[in-house]
């Protein structure tokens, strides 16, 4: 009889998460009601945002409970339906995927993919997700246009990596910050011009300030922390700052944020700081998709995976990302 190792929460982490925080329970295969799925795992995504729902502290999502069953984006092949939608066989993606082999999603949080000029896993990261994270946050609340500099913190990440190239079709000039000179090579290679170390610069701002020689108009803070206050510092009259993601917070995620305060710049250069949440950008999903799926057919998009295999290392691969151990989009493969 098979069996569906499944992993609950334990414990809230306090500071950067561990492994412990989370249990691995011998469950049943569940059985869906009607209007639901069972699907069998094929991949698994992990993503920054679970972060902010394995704290108690207030979110846009509500978060997971002690003895949740975690579940995000992923894969599968429904092997029973009890919606007239979908029949075994089909292959969906959902966000409602346990992190088990066997799942049940509602029928309706399922899209069938039937695309196959790209592998099926690309709807978790540039046909998906993060991809279109990275169309919005650019081309929307970044406003970026023709020959601006483009500033992408967590540049060689899931969504960083489109960004950047995405930035560069649009005839922008990108400028990466990574973590290691091997994240920075390969950005070079994606059309970024220019680099920054943040795990190695002594002088952030110095730095950016030599990367970005005519100053940042575009802003894709995917990170928060002392890369946001050295952007900042550098940013131009009326540039533009996207709060995409807040991942060096994720060792301190429930103690305030702390750091420059920039109101004086932002009065002189008349910034706009926008928060950004995909989720408002739902209306446009389908033509975004359709410009990525083209870049992605016609060459213009290179994407790298970063994958875990097997459901035991769920947790594990969780937090390497967090701590940006990561190079591409963290996947796991069942
Ligand atoms: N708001 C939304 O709707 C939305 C949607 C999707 C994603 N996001 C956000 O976008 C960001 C990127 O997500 P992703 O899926 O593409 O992840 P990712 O970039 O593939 O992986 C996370 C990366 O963050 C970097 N990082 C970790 N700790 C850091 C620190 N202390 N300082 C600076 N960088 C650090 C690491 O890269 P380095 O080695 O280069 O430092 C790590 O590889 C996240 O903040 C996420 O929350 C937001």
């Amino acid at each position: 009889m098979e069996t569906n190792p499944s992993w609950t929460l334990r414990s809230y982490p306090s500071a950067m998460p561990t492994v412990e925080n989370w249990v691995l329970e011998d469950r049943p295969i569940p059985t869906p009601a009607p209007g639901e799925l069972l699907v069998k795992t094929l991949w698994l995504s992990v993503d920054p945002y679970m972060r902010g729902r394995i704290s108690p502290a207030k979110n846009y999502a509500s978060g997971f409970k002690l003895g949740d069953l975690m579940y995000g984006g992923g894969v599968g092949e429904v092997v029973r339906s009890e919606s007239s939608d979908f029949k075994p066989g089909d292959v969906v993606m959902s966000d409602y995927f346990g992190w088990q082999p066997f799942s049940v999603i509602p029928s309706q949080s399922a899209k069938r993919i039937t695309n196959s000029d790209a592998p099926v896993q690309a709807s978790l990261s540039y046909l998906g997700m993060p991809g279109l994270t990275a169309y919005f946050s650019l081309l929307r609340t970044g406003a970026a246009k023709q020959g601006e500099t483009v500033l992408i913190s967590a540049a060689s990440g899931a969504v960083g990596q489109i960004a950047g190239q995405i930035a560069r079709i649009k005839g922008c000039d990108p400028v990466a910050v990574a973590g290691s000179d091997e994240k920075l090579a390969w950005c070079q290679e994606l059309g970024y011009r220019a680099g920054i170390n943040h795990r190695t610069s002594k002088d952030l701002v110095a730095d950016v300030a030599a990367a970005c020689p005519n100053g940042i108009d575009v802003f894709l803070d995917n990170t928060a922390g002392p890369i946001h206050d050295a952007a900042m510092l550098n940013l131009n009259v009326f540039g533009r700052v996207a709060i995409v993601g807040t991942i060096a917070l994720a060792d301190r995620f429930d103690q305030p944020d702390v750091g420059l305060r920039h109101l004086r710049k932002t009065l002189i250069t008349r910034a706009r700081i926008e928060g950004f949440l995909l989720d408002d950008f739902a209306a446009d999903y389908a033509s975004a998709l359709a410009d990525l799926l083209s870049w992605y057919k016609q060459g213009l998009l290179q994407t790298r995976e970063d994958v875990a295999v097997g459901i035991e290392s769920v947790p594990h691969a969780f937090v390497r990302m967090l701590k940006g151990e990561n190079f591409g989009k963290q996947l796991i493969k069942l």
